[in-house]
């Protein structure tokens, strides 16, 4: 058998960074995300019989980091499948020595830094859910994903998603209310991150002064963002938006050793924001672990963004996109 799904990146609002378990990968606070309608990774997983999964991306040999970390997702998958808790959904015993062969596509960019984690967890895990037979809910779908990578929690969902902190079974990604919007991508960089977010969160929380302060905002910004989100309050939003990017960026940046994610061109692509702002403009910008800058604003106004914004890097205008799909022989997509 084979099975296939389709997942899309997202981007937070209301930043992740901090792990309360590395194991179980459970966030110190919650999250709120869109999920984007371009950049997808689509994903096949083949049970195979050489007593070891194997991976390739985009046609070539995954290195040893790329699939030991995908393995270690399908030994939850293999783990769950076995469980007699999931035995309704289709799990057992045998099925912990199922093997699997890989192979992921990511239409971003190559190291554009839009490729994010998210979709190919998010992938990996509905395609793996499938061909073990697991007939998962969403939600604890989303709980899968997230062993993979926090941010795949989020790419589950459809839409606008809040990631909620808890124990195991509580933390979950689901959609919110929210208004219209769209993000205007700006794909600064070609180069890779020095410092993979995993390490980068380890540290802040080691030795940023500030990660104290960075949580307990996160956990204020976020109650307020689900509130106006369904309030329908875009100029709340964005500023609570920008706030959130600032404030870790400002506690990852007081680590010891500093680190910077954050170059001149992303500065300039912020003060971009400030200015049409005043003149009337409502846009929003947020960056992760990188370079890239993300613009958020209402849809009628989002030409004009990415029409100024092009100075600064390859821009894609991006509206809210589906959630995870499983992509059947002749292509056809369901939502899971
Ligand atoms: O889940 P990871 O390891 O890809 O971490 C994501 C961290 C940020 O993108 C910076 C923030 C977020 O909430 O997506």
């Amino acid at each position: 058998m084979t099975a296939t799904a389709r997942a899309y990146p997202n981007i937070a609002l209301i930043k992740y960074w901090g792990k309360a378990d590395e194991e179980l990968m459970l966030p110190v606070a919650g999250s709120l995300s869109m999920t984007l309608d371009a950049f997808p990774t689509t994903t096949q997983v083949r049970r195979n019989n050489l007593g070891r999964d194997t991976m390739r991306i985009g046609g070539r040999e995954a290195t040893e980091r790329e699939l030991s970390r995908a393995s270690r997702l399908l030994d939850v998958v293999r783990e769950w499948a076995a469980a007699p808790e999931f035995a309704a959904a289709g799990a057992s015993a045998e099925k912990r020595e199922w093997y699997v062969d890989i192979d992921t596509r990511n239409e971003a960019p190559t190291g554009a830094g839009m490729a994010s984690s998210a979709s190919g967890f998010a992938a990996l895990a509905t395609a793996a859910a499938r061909e073990f037979g697991l007939n998962l809910s969403a939600r604890d779908l989303s709980r899968l994903a997230r062993r993979g990578s926090g941010s795949a929690t989020r790419s589950i969902t459809p839409g606008m998603a809040v990631w909620h902190a808890g124990s195991d079974e509580e933390s979950f990604a689901e959609e919110v209310p929210a208004p219209q919007v769209r993000m205007v991508c700006v794909i600064t960089s070609n180069t890779h991150k020095k410092v993979t977010s995993r390490e980068a969160m380890r540290i802040t929380a080691q030795t940023s002064p500030y990660y104290g302060a960075w949580i307990a905002a996160t956990e204020e910004m976020l109650a307020e963002a689900i509130e106006v989100a369904a309030a329908g309050d875009f100029a709340r939003l964005g500023q609570l938006t920008e706030m959130s990017a600032l404030r870790m960026h400002a506690a990852i940046e007081a680590c010891e050793p500093p680190i910077r994610y954050l170059a001149p061109v992303s500065w300039e692509i912020f003060d971009l924001a400030a200015r049409l702002r005043e003149s009337g403009i409502p846009v929003y910008a947020t960056a992760d672990a990188g370079p890239n800058v993300v613009l958020l604003t209402l849809p009628e106004y989002a030409d004009e963004v990415a029409a100024q914004a092009r100075q600064f890097g390859t821009v894609v205008v991006c509206g809210p996109g589906p959630g995870a799909q499983v992509i059947a022989a002749d292509g056809a997509a369901t939502a899971v």
